[in-house]
């Protein structure tokens, strides 16, 4: 199969996962017999430095005109006193809404090799395995107003947390799907003892239920959720909330996998175009030391072999040579003990295309 696919590598460790998930793809289509066409783009900091905005017309341009998209990571202290509309950040979000990217997909696993290197006790990550569906493209991070005001902006803030009925079922009806292929169980969270559209996700949520006879609805209130993530985690299949919910809830639930640098994901549009990227940002406390784990970008871009390209064969193998790996007890800092050889991030990458031959 040929395939373009637009790598937007970002800033901080984000180029130097990128690499990875380049060196690993261009692996895969030579054992499988592809032709994996790389275009890049400039998005985020590295974007602003050199075309003064975020997300430059060129790389939205390039985006379409691919067949799938990888992104690294944005941000980092060298752009945090742009204005707020020309932040790195708002590159990332402008591309999710500009391509409709509205479910982000999160798996949780936890992998057994690993799990000394997490702060739970065994029988707490014993059958964790579930998937956080995020909401991307509305809730929090895109209501309007969202502004200052008062004496140059310096008496108040606001920001809106607005849905559609539609942005809420169609988020839903894809944790439904996601659940009838899983375990058949929707965990929907949100604040609807409090939030006006927290109640109207609800009423929604039961909506869509009607339609999926066989799987289990259940609503949890976000505290709660962000309690029992790390009391019982293998209680949950498919964990479904607002933006900004799932944002801060996927970042608590990689702690479960031993990492941040364990989490990829996929962000998924109806219109086939899917964008892949690890749940972490761009780490700019080891930037540039070659310490960054990058498989959570090579699991990403297995995602996008399975979902984008229906390519489950070679999906499988990027998966399995990560499993090899780190049952071989191979690590990166972020998941050695103090008296241990961490591998390096270019380390890593050599032994999962090894663990690919
Ligand atoms: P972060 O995810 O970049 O880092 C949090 C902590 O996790 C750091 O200690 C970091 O070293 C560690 N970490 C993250 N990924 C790792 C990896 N692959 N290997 C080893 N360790 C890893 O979050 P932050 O520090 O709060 O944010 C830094 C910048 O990244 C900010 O500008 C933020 O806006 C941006 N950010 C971008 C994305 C994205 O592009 N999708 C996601 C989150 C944060
Ligand atoms: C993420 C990040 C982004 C988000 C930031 C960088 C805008 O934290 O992808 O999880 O909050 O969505
Ligand atoms: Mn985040």
């Amino acid at each position: 199969m040929k395939k373009t696919i637009a790598m937007l590598p970002g800033d901080g460790i984000g180029k130097e996962v990128m690499q990875g998930a380049q060196e690993v793809l261009t692996v895969i289509a030579e054992q499988f017999g592809h032709e994996f066409i790389f275009t890049s783009g400039l998005i985020g900091g590295s974007a602003i430095d050199q075309r003064g905005i975020p997300l430059p017309p060129e790389t939205l341009e390039l985006c379409r005109n691919a067949d799938a998209l990888m992104l690294g990571a944005v941000g980092g202290p060298k752009w945090d006193g742009e204005p707020p509309e020309n932040r790195p950040e708002r590159g990332l979000l402008a591309l999710r809404k500009e391509l409709g990217l509205y479910a982000n997909i999160r798996p949780v696993k936890a992998y057994e090799c690993l799990t000394d290197h997490s702060p739970f006790k065994k029988s707490v990550l014993d059958g964790v395995d579930f998937v956080i569906v995020r909401e991307l493209t509305g809730g929090l991070y895109f209501g309007k107003p969202s502004e200052r005001s008062g004496k140059g902006g310096a008496e108040s803030a606001v920001d809106t947390l607005f849905y559609t009925k539609e942005e809420v079922r169609r988020i839903l009806t894809a944790a439904f799907e996601m659940a009838a292929s899983r375990r058949n169980k929707v965990t929907s969270v949100d604040k609807a003892n409090v939030l006006e559209s927290s109640r109207m996700w609800r009423e929604t949520a039961e909506e869509v239920k009607a339609g999926y006879p066989d799987v289990e609805l259940e609503h949890m209130l976000v505290d709660n959720a962000a309690m029992q993530l790390i009391k019982n985690p293998a209680q949950f299949d498919v964990l479904v909330t607002e933006n900004m919910f799932g944002d801060i809830l996927s970042d608590e639930a990689s702690v479960l996998t031993g990492s941040l640098g364990m989490l990829p994901s996929s962000s998924l549009s109806l219109n086939g175009l899917h964008l892949y990227e690890p749940v972490h940002g761009s780490a700019p406390d080891i930037a540039g030391e070659n310490k960054a784990n990058p498989l959570a970008m090579i699991l990403s871009a297995a995602m996008m072999l399975r979902t984008s390209f229906g390519m489950e064969e070679e999906a499988n193998a990027v998966e399995r040579a990560v499993q090899l790996v780190l049952d071989a007890g191979k690590r990166t800092g972020d998941l050695a003990f103090e008296n241990d050889h961490p591998l390096t991030t270019d380390e890593m990458i050599a032994e999962i295309k090894e663990g690919l031959a």
